[in-house]
């Protein structure tokens, strides 16, 4: 007879090997469409094992261990007499997936759901040379240089000199370039268009990797590690679920991918110590995660519409999120809880941003208005006018898409719909006028 362990050898590898993850794909991507809440298809739900065990309006469609006696399995076999999917033969694999798993019990692995889609091959048609709305800013670590993403290309501007002279311009998207971040040790650019993400010398000012394949969609935002080693990027199809990935800066190899959000992830931010990494969101959430193991810390519930914008203050004890429902708010990073709500609720926020002292907190609103909160005051229970002292910048003509504003609190910029990028003197709130790009 066998020693039990060596016997125990013998059979777990063959039941080890019964992955769920085949067939629980065939089921997303071949059943789920029909039966799922809001559309169960003869009554039966295949969206968790506890639905599926419940069976539809016949008999329990799945008999684990015995696939030959499962009507979900007899269904989808091509003489089946009510077949499965209704207009379609599945593939000789996906059948062997369902029965291999049915046979080895049925173990559901809800994971594959999460699992981000191969992306569609797109082409995208030419840009229009009259269309050069200006998406992003980024401020170089040292401040010396401000990064604008203008159409398909990103113009370095050197903010050292009065007359602010471009020093460069980074070409090589054909798409519009809708997110960049600078590495910390000022060395690298980063730059996210269409289904991939460019990683620029800043020395050379040449392209130095590519990162793309399995990109979805436009790279809406991106931010760099405070070791300058990995990028973390978030992508995903329009209206469909936001991922998170993560890529190691130096070889281009993508280390992790997580579905973050329901919906698309409009803002990232890293925390100033690095530590941390918050997303805002089209599902309405903003979210903390640890950047070393990505893992959900907190999550920030009270937005009513898209979370448009994100900030961390200095210290990262609070947050600040702005809301295509026009609210601003304030949040403890830690209990997740609201402190209060800024703004005067008329028009919704399209970007905002913490100066690096965490003094001041900028926000720009869609119609071109924008204030300056300064002197904080924490557990004001959401009394606006307490919250903080408000200065008025000087409105633009233009929807602002992107702000930053200088440790001094002396100078904020914004790039605009336009094609501009306009100045402000932090003290006065007055506009100092445009770059000339
Ligand atoms: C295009 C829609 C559609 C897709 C896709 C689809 N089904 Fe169905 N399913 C139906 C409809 C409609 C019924 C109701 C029975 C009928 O009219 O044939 C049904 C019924 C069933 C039933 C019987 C439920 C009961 O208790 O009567 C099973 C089992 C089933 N489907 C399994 C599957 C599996 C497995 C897949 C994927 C391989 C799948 N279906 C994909 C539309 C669909």
């Amino acid at each position: 007879m066998l020693p039990r362990l060596l016997f125990a050898c013998f059979i777990l590898p063959a039941v080890l090997s019964a992955d769920p993850k085949p067939a629980m794909r065939v089921l997303r991507d071949q059943c789920l469409g029909c039966h799922k809440p809001g559309k169960a298809k003869g009554g039966l739900l295949l969206t968790t094992r506890e639905k599926m065990m419940k069976g539809g309006d016949t008999e329990v469609p799945v008999k684990p261990g015995k696939a030959a006696d499962s009507l979900l399995y007899q269904s989808v076999l091509a003489d089946a007499e009510s077949h499965m999917p209704p207009k379609k033969n599945l593939s000789a694999l996906e059948i062997t997936a369902l029965k291999t798993w049915i046979d080895s019990g049925a173990v559901w692995d809800a994971t594959v759901f999460d699992e981000a889609p191969t992306p569609k091959p797109v082409k995208l048609s030419a840009m229009p040379a009259s269309y050069q709305p200006v998406l992003v800013l980024a401020l170089s670590p040292d401040e010396k240089r401000l990064a604008i993403a203008r159409a398909n290309a990103v113009i370095i501007v050197d903010l050292t000199k009065p007359e602010r002279p471009v020093l460069g311009k980074l070409e090589g998207h054909t798409e519009l370039v809708s997110s960049v971040a600078w590495s910390r040790d000022g060395k690298w650019l980063v730059s996210g268009g269409f289904q991939r993400l460019f990683i620029w010398d800043i020395t050379t000012l040449k392209q130095a990797r590519v990162l793309e394949g399995g990109l979805l969609g436009c790279i809406t935002a991106v931010v760099v590690d405070a070791s300058s080693a990995a990028i973390f990027a978030a992508d995903g199809e329009t209206g469909g679920a936001g991922f998170i990935r993560k890529f190691d800066l130096n070889t281009g190899k993508l280390l992790a991918t997580w579905k973050a959000h329901e919906d698309n992830v409009l803002a990232l931010r890293l925390s100033p110590k690095g530590d941390r990494l918050l997303s805002g969101s089209a599902d309405k959430l903003a979210k903390l995660w640890d950047s070393a193991n990505n893992k959900l810390v907190s999550t920030y519930e009270g937005h009513t519409n898209h979370v448009l914008s994100v900030a961390f203050n200095k210290d990262a004890t609070q947050i600040a999120t702005a809301g295509a429902d026009r609210e601003v708010k304030l949040w403890n990073t830690l209990s997740g809880e609201q402190e209060a709500t800024l703004g005067d609720k008329k028009t919704p926020c399209s970007t905002l941003t913490w100066s690096p002292d965490g003094k001041t907190l900028v926000a720009l609103t869609e119609k071109g208005g924008g204030s300056l909160y300064t002197d904080f005051v924490r557990h004001t229970g959401g009394e606006r006018s307490e919250a903080a002292k408000t200065r008025k910048l000087t409105s633009i003509p233009e929807t602002p898409t992107s702000v930053v504003i200088t440790s001094d609190s002396k100078t904020v910029f914004a790039g605009a719909f336009d094609g501009k990028v306009y100045v402000w003197d932090g003290a006065t709130g007055k506009t100092s006028g445009e770059l000339k790009l």
